[in-house]
């Protein structure tokens, strides 16, 4: 996707002020997932949370499936309005996978990936036609649909079942997101690249995070990224499951500022 006028205007949301971070959410929730992250962001940086297009604040656009493609040429058009070189790029899942696009596409843009609860393969035939039967329930019955299929699953036990107020946050976001953008996500992820080729050309430096609970990801898929990276390293989140960036922020937190305060002074400000 290089036309910008096919881009979407994203909203975001920022706190800090110094070198970029883009927060990049998952799949079907919106920036406000970074809620914690954007409360704490480390001194000399400046976190900046898009909603993808559809999800959150952001408008649709007119295309019918979100590609990976289409969302990180979104990014590159808010990075381009805010007059940003290359920033840190940290993404969520379907994040990442929008992330995987970033280093693909503009290469030049990305000074360092953090890639969560990700992976790099395609969809299997099978996954893909489970996707586009969910994006036709969803059309028919609504957005509770999805929210049923992921809920439990994208949570820890610990948090299911001690941090109720952390379930609740998560499903308000998961029922705000219209139907018609989960459906168009859901084909765009369905139709994503395989992204595993490209792990050893990555040449930023490079963190990948999970947690140990993730029932979505599932933590090989981290160590495959980590072993694919070069100079990848792994941290794993104790007691968190898809979304460790709300289900442990202070762990998630301390492990990305360490990753941030160990990368090279930028080359301009
Ligand atoms: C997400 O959290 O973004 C989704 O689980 C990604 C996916 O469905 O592959």
């Amino acid at each position: 996707m290089s036309e910008p006028d096919r881009r979407v205007a994203l909203e975001w949301r920022e706190s800090g002020r110094g070198e970029p971070v883009i927060f990049l959410h998952a799949f079907p929730l919106n920036s406000a997932m970074w809620g914690p992250q954007l409360a704490a962001t480390p001194t000399g940086w400046r976190a900046i949370a898009p909603d993808l297009r559809g999800f959150g604040a952001s408008p649709e656009g007119t295309a019918a499936v979100y590609t990976m493609e289409l969302m990180a040429g979104d990014v590159v058009g808010l990075m381009d309005r805010l007059e940003l070189g290359r920033a840190v790029i940290c993404g969520s899942s379907m994040g990442g996978y929008v992330a995987f696009e970033m280093w693909r596409l503009f290469p030049e843009r990305v000074r360092a990936l953090i890639l969560c609860d990700t992976r790099a393969g395609p969809d299997s035939p099978e996954a893909a036609r489970a996707r586009e039967r969910l994006a036709q329930s969803v059309e028919k019955e609504g957005n509770s649909v999805v929210v049923q299929a992921m809920l439990t699953r994208l949570v820890s036990t610990t948090t299911r079942y001690h941090h109720r107020g952390i379930v609740d946050t998560v499903k308000a976001m998961m029922e705000e997101t219209a139907p018609s953008t989960i459906a168009r996500a859901l084909r765009g992820m369905a139709v994503r690249r395989d992204s595993e080729s490209l792990l050893r050309t990555i040449t930023v430096p490079s963190l990948v995070v999970v947690g140990a609970e993730d029932a979505i990801t599932g933590r090989g898929q981290s160590e495959f990224l980590a072993r694919g990276v070069p100079g990848a390293r792994l941290a794993t989140i104790d007691e968190a499951g898809h979304v460790p960036s709300i289900e442990r922020p202070a762990e998630f937190d301390r492990v990305i500022a360490a990753f941030l305060a160990r990368l090279p002074q930028a080359a301009h400000a």
